[in-house]
């Protein structure tokens, strides 16, 4: 409701994992370099990491835009399901038509389908995302298909990205296996304090800003945000998305250092509100 006030085409700080706000800071690039490395090396299993809202989904959806003509992907967002509804989904985002939905046919039509690709020169990617939620035995069927190969090469990169807890999940005794075989692996971190405001101009410039009358955060409402957020984007975006708001109702296009100190507080006593 602010943007016409700002004259931005949408909002610049909004929480969905949108690749088109994708900021290439350190972090994010090394991990997008690992996952690129991973996928075209052929390496099998590649493990991303980070806490909430670190842009584990945006890397996803941008690495998914990055990739050439010759690697095709599913993207698996929640997988809180069976064994069985996992393979469905699995093929269903392949782009896979099997009758047989019973586990062996959609295994061995799955089987089929790599090779088919494999031997077109293709480059077959699986994305897990919210792997944490992956029951044990669904990761043990996730290394079976990665296992799935020709003499010469693994026939599906599996990337497994996660909450941290998804590293705690792998350190199971019983899979032993499929921590074996993972050979990549990448953390990704908040962003750095001297990144925290070209993140916030970029994505304001994302969403038209340049066009648009000059909103300014100041120096110390920038401190007060790394502060605040530690450099998660996730919470970068909350900030600043209340703070366009508050700038809004003030009428004022620069947000200063007590308009962000209000916003914090106001974040903060919601979020106790909504642990209680
Ligand atoms: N590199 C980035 N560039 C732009 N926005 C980012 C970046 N990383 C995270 N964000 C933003 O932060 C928010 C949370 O990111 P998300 O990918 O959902 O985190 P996670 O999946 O790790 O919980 C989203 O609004 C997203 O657009
Ligand atoms: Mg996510």
């Amino acid at each position: 409701m602010y943007c016409k006030y700002y004259g931005l085409k949408e909002r610049p700080f909004n929480v969905t994992s949108d690749p088109a706000f994708f900021f290439s800071s350190k972090k994010h690039k090394e991990a997008i370099s690992h996952l690129l490395y991973g996928v075209s090396q052929r390496k099998g299993i590649i493990v991303l990491t980070g806490e909430i809202g670190t842009g584990k989904t945006t890397i996803c959806r941008f690495f998914l835009n990055q990739v050439g003509k010759n690697v095709k992907t599913a993207f698996i967002l929640n997988p809180t399901f069976s064994e069985v509804q996992l393979l469905e989904s699995i093929i269903r985002d392949f782009g896979i038509s099997t009758r047989d939905k019973t586990k062996l046919g959609m295994v061995l039509e799955l089987n089929n389908f790599l090779l088919r690709e494999s031997a077109a020169g293709n480059n077959l990617v699986l994305i897990i995302d919210e792997a944490q939620n992956l029951k044990p035995g669904l990761l043990e069927q996730i290394r079976l298909l990665s296992n799935l190969e020709t003499e010469k090469d693994k026939l599906l990169q599996v990337i497994l990205v996660g909450q941290p807890e998804l590293n705690e999940r792998l350190n199971l005794y019983d899979l032993r296996q499929l921590r074996q075989r993972i050979m990549v692996r990448y953390h990704i971190g908040p962003l750095d304090n001297d990144e925290i405001n070209s993140y916030i101009n970029w994505r304001l410039e994302i969403a038209g800003a340049q066009n648009s009358r000059q909103i300014e955060f100041s120096a110390e409402a920038v401190d007060m945000i790394s502060h605040f957020s530690g450099g998660t984007p996730r919470l970068i975006n909350m900030i600043c998305d209340r703070a366009l708001l508050a700038g809004f109702v003030s009428e004022t296009i620069r947000i200063d250092f007590n308009i962000i100190k209000k916003c914090v507080e106001e974040l903060d006593s919601y979020s106790v509100a909504q642990n209680t």
